[in-house]
């Protein structure tokens, strides 16, 4: 799912469930707000009953108000309106990083079921209260993130548990996204390390790549799902090649790690918004073969054909898959793919990745970007070291 100019679709009239979640959205436009208008509009489980932005006045916010009233939803003029609201049973959080875990307490304190946008928060205390209100409320906590779930990659992880290619030694991933400097200037919390004094450390590892951290984890975690891999250490570096001034989070990181699993992988991570080029895969080496997911999974092993896993479409459709596994665990009372007491480990790696780091970032010039792609991750995968290790090192690391 792509949410740069994402429209307001047409309105879709989907006979909703007798027993449709009614649902209130927070945050109504900026990068994502529009995705979740569209989805639980379509989505027959969800009943979009109300909406809150903080800024009404927005013009895009303004858009979305306008829609929403149109269709009968009604519109809060506080978070705390929504919350008190008896026909509203869960709050889908759309809002800045900063705003996840205050949101989310107060809704599980309210009663209600609560979907937030990833990242579910961007420390483990704050994930940690956030899972103790929900265990408190006894509802539902899920986090969106998208790619899990999807049939490739549910596909993919049955064949590594089944031995496919035997025991795993080693992963490998790279998650390379394109932000440009403006887009480091467009909203004040962009780039930032903190926000009005709480913290929001909107870096490339936070706001991009977790998704991609979230799916290696997954993959590889060897448990039933819902299940997200804990890792055993991990030695960062982090760096900025934007010249973007508001950018303190850092646009690029190089991790090394390894896997709290039996077979205990070493994990070699590049993620960045400096890469022209959009493209996140997960390689697995293992004792016999060596797998792959880049959207679609594949198996190597000698002397046998290919395997590939595919999405299917219309199953993969923006963000269906994880408001259905919400809406199941809402009804059914299991936990969602993406539970808080699993998703919390994303963080936790991400936290002790800027802990490594000494939540330091080195300038590096944006002219070095040339070599970054051409040359040093490539030697980074192949010496798995950081950049500051690998022999003639490059002068930014
Ligand atoms: N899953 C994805 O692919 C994806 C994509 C983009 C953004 N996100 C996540 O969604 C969240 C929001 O990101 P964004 O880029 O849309 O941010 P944004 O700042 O562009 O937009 C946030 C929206 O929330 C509103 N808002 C801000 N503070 C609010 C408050 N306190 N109460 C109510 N409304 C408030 C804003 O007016 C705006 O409509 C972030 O956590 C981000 O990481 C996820």
């Amino acid at each position: 799912m792509t949410t740069r100019n994402v429209a307001l679709e047409a309105n879709a009239i989907v006979p909703k469930r007798p027993d449709a979640i009614r649902i209130a959205q927070i945050g109504l436009a900026g990068g994502i707000g529009y995705c979740h208008i569209n989805e639980v509009e379509k989505n027959p489980h969800f009943q979009l009953v109300g909406g809150y932005d903080l800024y009404p006045q927005d013009r895009r916010v303004a858009d979305a108000i306008a829609r929403l009233l149109k269709s009968g939803t009604k519109i809060y003029r506080s978070y705390e309106e929504v919350l008190a609201d008896p026909a509203v049973d869960a709050v889908d959080i759309c809002t800045p990083h900063h705003f996840h875990r205050p949101m989310t307490v107060a809704a599980f304190q309210a009663g209600k079921h609560v979907l937030v946008e990833k990242p579910m928060a961007t420390h483990p205390d704050d994930c940690a209260a956030m899972i103790a209100a929900q265990r408190a409320s006894g509802k539902v906590g899920a986090v969106q993130m998208q790619h899990v779930g999807r049939k490739s990659m549910l596909e993919l992880r049955a064949a590594l548990q089944s031995g496919a290619i035997g025991r795993i030694k080693e992963v490998f991933l790279s998650s390379l996204w394109w932000r440009t400097e403006e887009y480091y200037g467009r909203i004040p919390w962009a780039g930032r390390m903190k926000i009005d004094g709480d913290w929001c450390v909107d870096g490339a590892l936070y706001n991009q790549c977790v998704h991609y951290v979230n799916q290696m984890l997954t993959l590889l975690s060897p448990g039933a799902l819902p299940s997200v891999a804990r890792v055993k250490n991990v030695q960062a570096a982090m760096y900025k090649f934007h010249d973007a001034p508001t950018l303190e989070a850092g646009d690029t990181a190089f991790i090394r790690g390894t896997l709290d699993t039996a077979d205990a992988p070493t994990i070699t991570f590049v993620g960045t918004t400096c890469s022209t080029e959009e493209r996140h895969q997960i390689d697995i080496v293992g004792e016999k073969g060596r797998a792959l997911w880049n959207g679609a999974g594949y198996l190597f092993c000698d002397g046998q054909p290919v395997t590939e896993f595919r999405d299917d479409r219309k199953e993969f459709d923006g963000c269906s898959l994880i408001f259905n596994s919400f809406a199941d665990a809402v009804r059914k009372g299991f936990a969602p793919i993406t539970a808080f007491s699993e998703i919390q480990a994303v963080t936790r790696f991400i936290n002790d990745c800027y802990d490594s780091a000494g939540w330091t970032f080195k300038k590096a010039p944006w002219s070095a970007t040339e070599t970054l792609f051409s040359d040093v991750i490539q030697r980074v995968r192949q010496h798995r070291c950081l950049p500051a290790d690998l022999p003639s090192r490059p002068d930014w690391a």
